[in-house]
């Protein structure tokens, strides 16, 4: 197949990262016969260096024309007091693309399972699938504003909003262990309500799923006692960005950890979980993991490659049973970031 992918490498260990994705995607079409193409666009940090706004007009252009947007990172102590950050030209492209829809896997690769914080017999076996709404809640809701004594957020879902991510849930949990926790403040916020209210309608239309409600705070207690309980998590956008971070940690590392942004129609997005980094940006030791399995993703999702996507996550269970680690997982042991994607592409079947 062709297509065309818009890089946005961004900032710090975003470029980094995203150049190994690359190599892999090269790799896979190489021995597979498919031709990526690839246009590169200014976000974040690098673009309001270059062009004086985190998301300059010819990136949002550039996205209409792409397959598929794969994403680094944006961010860093540079910008932190710039008059628009960095973030704001991720949260835009979120926005302009409309993937509402953020899929977050945690799976602990068993040669990890003492790397965990937590005790092996308790993470081993952890699967689970973090479906985070993306486009709503407290980070788009209006008024947001600040003056020197107060500061509001708003954090607003209507319906439909619910609905359609609930559907993308049920359907995950269909395919999967068919167990879905629904995450939620029910006992004080009204979009909690709502959020509950609207699962519990569409229940019976899923009936192979079973469906339990779970209080935020509970839920994050619950994933480190017992993670393998869980098997699809929906929940609105804060509660996802905080929970997918804990579920990283129990599975080993950030580093880890992709993720697919999806809508109702193309082009996707795709990202490691991770950030940028800034304390190790520059030195060619972040796990480029995240971001390759991101690239999985993207095969999976936006180009129906299932073959080639497993191919490229079985390479990366086998890389690290036979003990190959990044800093991130290994200590000063570890190996960089070019030597981690090397041991990958040795890896991939020949096609
Ligand atoms: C994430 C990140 C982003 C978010 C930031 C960088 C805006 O933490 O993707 O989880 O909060 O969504
Ligand atoms: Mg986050």
């Amino acid at each position: 197949m062709n297509a065309k992918i818009l890089l946005l490498p961004g900032d710090g260990i975003g470029a980094e990262v995203v150049r190994e994705g690359v190599r892999v995607l090269d790799a896979i079409a190489a021995r597979y016969g498919h031709s990526f193409c690839y246009e590169e666009g200014l976000v974040g940090g690098a673009a309001i260096d270059a062009a004086g706004t985190p998301i300059p007009d010819e990136t949002l252009r550039k996205l209409k024309t792409a397959d598929a947007v794969f994403f680094g990172a944006v961010g860093g102590p540079k910008w932190d007091h710039a008059p628009v950050r960095p973030e704001a030209g991720l949260l835009r492209i979120r926005k302009e693309l409309g993937v509402y829809a953020n899929l977050r896997p945690a799976v602990l690769f068993p040669a990890l399972a003492s790397g965990s914080p937590l005790r092996a017999d308790v993470v081993a076996g952890t699967d689970l699938l973090i479906v985070r709404e993306l486009t709503g809640g407290l980070y788009f809701g209006k008024p947001k504003a600040r003056d020197a004594t107060k500061a509001v957020d708003t954090m607003t879902y209507t319906a439909a909003e619910v609905d359609r991510i609930a559907r993308f849930a049920f359907r995950a949990a269909q395919g999967r262990r068919k167990i879905l926790h629904s995450i939620d403040k029910a006992n004080i916020l009204e979009t909690s309500r709502l959020w509950r209210e609207v699962v519990t309608r569409l229940a019976p239309e899923y009936r192979d799923v079973t469906v339990h409600h779970m209080l935020v705070d509970t839920a994050s207690m619950a994933l480190v006692q017992r993670p393998t309980q869980f098997d699809v998590l929906v929940t609105e956008n804060t509660f996802g960005d905080i929970l997918s971070d804990e579920a990283a940690a129990v599975v080993g590392s950030i580093g880890l950890l992709p993720s697919a942004s999806l809508g109702d129609a193309p082009p996707y997005f795709y990202e490691p979980v991770h950030g940028t980094a800034p304390d190790i940006a520059g030195q060619g030791i972040a796990n480029p993991l995240g971001c390759i399995l991101s690239a999985a993703m993207m095969l999976r999702y936006s180009f129906q490659l299932e073959r080639e996507a497993a191919a490229i996550e079985s390479a990366v269970a086998r890389a690290l049973d036979d003990g190959v680690r990044t800093k991130d997982l290994a200590g000063q042991s570890g190996v960089s970031t070019e030597r981690m994607t090397n041991a990958i592409l040795e890896r991939l079947p020949r096609g």
